[in-house]
Formats: structure tokens, C-alpha cells, sequence
């Protein structure tokens, strides 16, 4: 019997299991435009409500990336790897774990994305360094990852194309919100790119998708489970979105962190997440024996100057220009800055982290809309964070401004971010746990 939509969402509706046909079905429709938005978005609201197992996940996941280009890094000597975070405020890690991971011998290549409403993406991070290439050519791409064991590009157009058009149907039809959905999203994308070892840091917390640590923990099985069947290995770290990743949230000022976390001298969550994902990506990577194995070595390559010497390799073969690194405070030096007073006394037991990032795009440095400019020069300077202890009138944060920043939104929602209370909190987590083949470490 010919396939039908009417038929797929009617299974879907009973709780049926879809077959692989079925799916790519689906798929192939989607991609080439001859299913109306109103069946795909029926068949996608099926699938939250009624669940996909891990088959029809993964089907969903490849029939995704095989929607448009797959990148095929085979000519490429040593292993390829490549990391994923699921969205983050103030996470830079990309910045730093590529030339850790590259000065250690593994070939770091990875397609990035642009940052859309609080969360920061590593493309427009990379973009405030004078200069530099983010639009890579494939042939560009290649050689740059063979010469110096390190490039990042934007997704190409191309890039699982089902899965642009199903996210942009998510988005309005309340179907972001799906563990099945998100994971074979993110892994299409992930599968077509090429690399053979994948590293997610899955977040969870205010500024995530996943608010608790078992959700994480799912997201990230889910996601492990379609690498695994598509002959990736694959590790996660399952880590807190409670409070910004580090100090610094803003595209200069998330650059200026990373080369301080690159000298060694940059407060210890993000040190210790840029550590942990190097170790996760060099045990894959067969350069280390063992997660502690991974850890001293990324350690090392930070102790002896030669991650700092990849990341000015990897800047100057993408065409940047380097001389920042002679005076960082210049670097950052060119906004206003005024601080964010606290309007309370207390124990700060959590920061909305979603808030923070808000409060950067009021700034500036965010787009509410994929079009939107942003400004590379303007974010924030966190001074508090969960486990301290603040005074009434002490300061928060510091808010790095232009003329056209919103500086009253983005304090009133700094302000609004922290919440106090009389008791310290419980043991402050940065990361939970990281998954590795032989199952869930608590950290
Ligand atoms: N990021 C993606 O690429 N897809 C999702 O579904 C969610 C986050």
C-alpha cells in the first residue's frame, strides 16, 4: 500500500511504533515541500504527545542528515572530533577546548551556529575577533583542519535541510519541548558534519532547555544512543545552567575570558568545564587512556603555552587578526560600564540565568530576530554568583554599555535574576555528572 500522511499521523495518534519507511517518508516530504505545514505539524504534536522509542529516533535523526549534504572527513589524518553544548549564557568553552584538544593531537573540526535570543552562539563570539572568517569553503575547511588540526565554519545552507524546516515549524506549533524531537534535531546536524568522536555538554538549570539533572541525563541518552547506532562514539557532560558559565557574558568580553582561561588565569566553572570536555574528547580520541588521563593532559597543554599558541594558529589561518592579545583591557576597554546594585540582603540562592542573557540583549548583544545586528563590545561582568553572600547596594554585576544600549531593562533584569534568601545553599553543583561507555559518573 502507497504511503500516506493521513495514515503516519493516524498511527502516531494510537501510539503506534512508525517504521523506518514511514519516517523517511516523512522526511523526504518535508524536504521537498510536497507535505503541507498543517500534516507535519499534526504528525509533530503526535510525537511529543504519544513518544518515539530510540528506533524511530534515530531514523528520524538520520533521515534528517541525509536530507541535505553529509560531510565526509574520512581524507582527514587523526580523529576528528567535535563538540556540542545545548545552549548556554556565557558558555565559551568552544574557544578554548578546540585548540586544548588540537595542540594535543586531535583534528577539531566543527560547524558552529549564531546565538538567537539569551543564549550566546560561538559564531558571533568568533566574529568579534577582528578579522576573522567565520564563512569557510569546504575545500578551505579541510585544509585549515589538516595544517593546523583546528577550524570552525558556519553550518552550510545545505546542512540538514528537514530539519531547518521542522525546527521552524517547532517553534510555532509548541513542539520545541520533546526529548525525541530535540535530540534527533541536534544530532542530524551533529551526523552530517562528520566527526567520529562527539562531545555534548548538556545543560541543565534556567538557562537550558532541561530544568532538572534526570531530564538532562535523558537528553543526553537520547542524543548518545542515535551517535552510537551511527557508528559515532560519544561522551556527555551533563552540566549547570544555573548561573553563567564563568564571568563574563557578551561576544569581547567572552573572548577576553577565554584567552584568560587559555593563560590559566580564569575563575574555576569555566576552567574546569573547558578541562572536562578536553578529556572527554581526547579519551574518544584514543589520546588518552582515561577521563584523569585526559584531564592532566589538556591541563598540561594549557601549563605549557600550547593551547594559547593553537588558538592564535587557528585565528590567523581563519584570517584574524592577533594583535588583541598585546592588550586585552583595550580589547574590552571601549564601552561605558556602571554596576547593578543589589536591592536585597542575603544569600544568593540562584541567578536566572535566561535573565542575564535577557539582560545582554537589552544591552545589545543579542538578536531577537536571526536578521538583527548585534554589538560585539557590550554584556556584563558577573560579580555574585549562587553561594554568596551580598549586601543591600553591593554590586552585582558590571554592565558593559553604548549609547544604544536599553542600561534601565538590562539592570531591572539583572536585578530581577538574583534571588536571595537567609540561608546558604546546599553544596553549589557546576557540573553533575558525564556519561562515557560505561555509563553515568557523578562528579
Ligand atoms: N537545538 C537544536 O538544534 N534543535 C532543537 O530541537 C533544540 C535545540
Amino acid at each position: 500500500m502507497a504511503l500516506g500522511m493521513y495514515d503516519i499521523i493516524t498511527k502516531k495518534k494510537r501510539k503506534q511504533e512508525l517504521t523506518s519507511e514511514e519516517i523517511k517518508f516523512f522526511v523526504d516530504g518535508v524536504t521537498a515541500g510536497t507535505i503541507p505545514d498543517y500534516q507535519t505539524s499534526a504528525l509533530l504534536m503526535a510525537i511529543l504527545l504519544n513518544k518515539m522509542n530510540e528506533r524511530e529516533t534515530y531514523d528520524l535523526a538520520m533521515a534528517m542528515a541525509y536530507s541535505g549534504d553529509m560531510l565526509d572527513l574520512s581524507e582527514i589524518n587523526g580523529v576528528t572530533v567535535d563538540k556540542h553544548s545545548t545552549g548556554g549564557v556565557g558558555d565559551k568553552t568552544t574557544l578554548v577546548v578546540g585548540p586544548v584538544v588540537a595542540s594535543a593531537g586531535a583534528a577539531f573540526a566543527k560547524m558552529s551556529g549564531r546565538g538567537l535570543g539569551h543564549t550566546g552562539g560561538t559564531l558571533d563570539k568568533l566574529e568579534a575577533v577582528p578579522g576573522f572568517n567565520i564563512n569557510l569553503s569546504e575545500k578551505q575547511f579541510f585544509e585549515l583542519v589538516k595544517k593546523n588540526n583546528i577550524a570552525l565554519t558556519a553550518q552550510s545552507g545545505d546542512l540538514a535541510p528537514a530539519d531547518k524546516k521542522l525546527y521552524a515549524l517547532r517553534d510555532v506549533t509548541a513542539t520545541i519541548d520533546d526529548i525525541s524531537l530535540i535530540a534527533s534535531s541536534i544530532m542530524s546536524k551533529k551526523l552530517a558534519s562528520g566527526a567520529k568522536v562527539i562531545v555534548l555538554d548538556v545543560k541543565c538549570g534556567s538557562g537550558a532547555f532541561m530544568k532538572t539533572e534526570a531530564d538532562a541525563i535523558k537528553l543526553a541518552e537520547a542524543m548518545i544512543d542515535i551517535g552510537r547506532r551511527g557508528g559515532r562514539k560519544m561522551y556527555a557532560l551533563i552540566s549547570d545552567m544555573n548561573s553563567p558559565l564563568g564571568e563574563y557574558v557578551g561576544n569581547r568580553l567572552e573572548v577576553y575570558e577565554s584567552v584568560k582561561t587559555l593563560l590559566g588565569q580564569a575563575p574555576k566553572d569555566i576552567t574546569e568545564s573547558c578541562m572536562l570536555l578536553s578529556a572527554l574528547i581526547l579519551k574518544g580520541a584514543g589520546l588518552a587512556g582515561s577521563i584523569e588521563e585526559g584531564l592532566k593532559l589538556a591541563e598540561s597543554k594549557i601549563e605549557s603555552g600550547e593551547a594559547l599558541e593553537r588558538f592564535k594558529t587557528f585565528i590567523t589561518g581563519q584570517g584574524g587578526d592577533i594583535s588583541f592579545l598585546d592588550d586585552l583591557e583595550a580589547y574590552i576597554g571601549k564601552t561605558e560600564r556602571v554596576d547593578v546594585l543589589s536591592e536585597s540582603e542575603g544569600y544568593i540562592t540562584s541567578v536566572n540565568t535566561e535573565m542575564i542573557g535577557m539582560a545582554s540583549l537589552y544591552l545589545g548583544g543579542g538578536r531577537t530576530n536571526k536578521e538583527d545586528d548585534i554589538d560585539p563590545y557590550v554584556g556584563l561582568k558577573i560579580l555574585k554568583k549562587p553561594g554568596d553572600y551580598v549586601k543591600k547596594g553591593e554590586a552585582l554585576a558590571t554592565l558593559y554599555y553604548t549609547g544604544s544600549s536599553d542600561v534601565n531593562k538590562a539592570r531591572e533584569t539583572v536585578v530581577s535574576a538574583y534571588v536571595t534568601g537567609e540561608s546558604k545553599p546546599a553544596v553549589v553543583k557546576h557540573f553533575y555528572g558525564y556519561i562515557d561507555e560505561s555509563g553515568y559518573h557523578e562528579l
